[in-house]
């Protein structure tokens, strides 16, 4: 069975004082049925890491550089993060697709440095507004994921989240039929790719805009095997009712 994952995602927001959260998570969570990983700002990671180490949450960071070492001015290797404390990294999100022009190829490079770090990788990708009106969405999925994911991934070093972009930060959702017929794509894709028993153990994550008061009903669409939350993981308040919900449709 593939066990659930409720990963917050923090974006460039958090400072020292934002690590109460975390305690209160792990005071409110002391043992969770699924995986919880929060991914700060790699600012606050090492601390983050420190706080958690004797609980079942998990950090990670939110983007890493292709080489392990060298002259990068203002990067963070996978090495590093892992060093840190991360066990996982988030990896193409459309932020960084977007915002730094990072290419498939790029995200590529980044995952397998990921997995030389024996750091999860969770493989971002998602259409655009114009796209889904295009009805190019599964194709561009499709794409996206030949095209980033290396053939060193595993249904244990990786994790595929869905995040349509249109979806992240904005309060719209798709409809339970749009994540459910992409996810099942998803699924099939990995399974041609890496054969239908590999296939069926990748958790397959969906993102944007998951709230409490949305996330149960999308827990119980097939193939949803958690999500990926960005504004609603940044408050214990906010993000354990999450936790919850994914916990209950275990
Ligand atoms: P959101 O962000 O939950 O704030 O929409 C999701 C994400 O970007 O991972």
């Amino acid at each position: 069975m593939r066990r659930k994952l409720a990963a917050g995602n923090w974006k460039m927001n958090g400072t020292n004082a934002s690590l109460t959260e975390l305690q209160t998570l792990i005071a409110t969570h002391p043992a969770p049925q699924i995986d919880i990983l929060i991914c700060p700002p790699a600012t606050l990671i090492v601390q983050a890491a420190g706080l958690s180490a004797d609980s079942p949450l998990q950090i990670g960071a939110q983007d890493c550089h292709s080489a392990a070492s060298g002259a990068h001015t203002g990067d963070l290797s996978a090495p590093m993060l892992a060093d840190a404390g991360a066990t996982a990294v988030l990896l193409g999100h459309s932020e960084r697709r977007q915002g730094h022009n990072e290419s498939n190829g790029l995200v590529a490079d980044k995952v397998s440095a990921a997995h030389a770090a024996r750091l999860i990788a969770i493989l971002c990708l998602g259409e655009s507004l114009a796209q889904r009106e295009a009805a190019q969405t599964l194709d561009v999925i499709a794409d996206q994921l030949r095209q980033s994911l290396p053939d060193t991934a595993t249904a244990t070093n990786t994790v595929i989240a869905y995040e349509p972009i249109w979806a992240i930060g904005t309060g719209l959702t798709p409809s339970t039929a749009q994540i459910a017929e992409v996810h099942a794509f998803l699924r099939a894709q990995l399974g041609d790719r890496f054969g239908r028993d590999a296939a069926m153990g990748f958790r397959l994550l969906y993102g944007g805009s998951v709230k409490p008061g949305n996330a149960a009903d999308i827990f119980a669409i097939a193939n949803v095997d958690g999500a990926l939350v960005g504004g609603a993981s940044l408050t214990a308040h906010d993000f354990s009712p999450i936790i919850t919900a994914l916990e209950n449709a275990v």
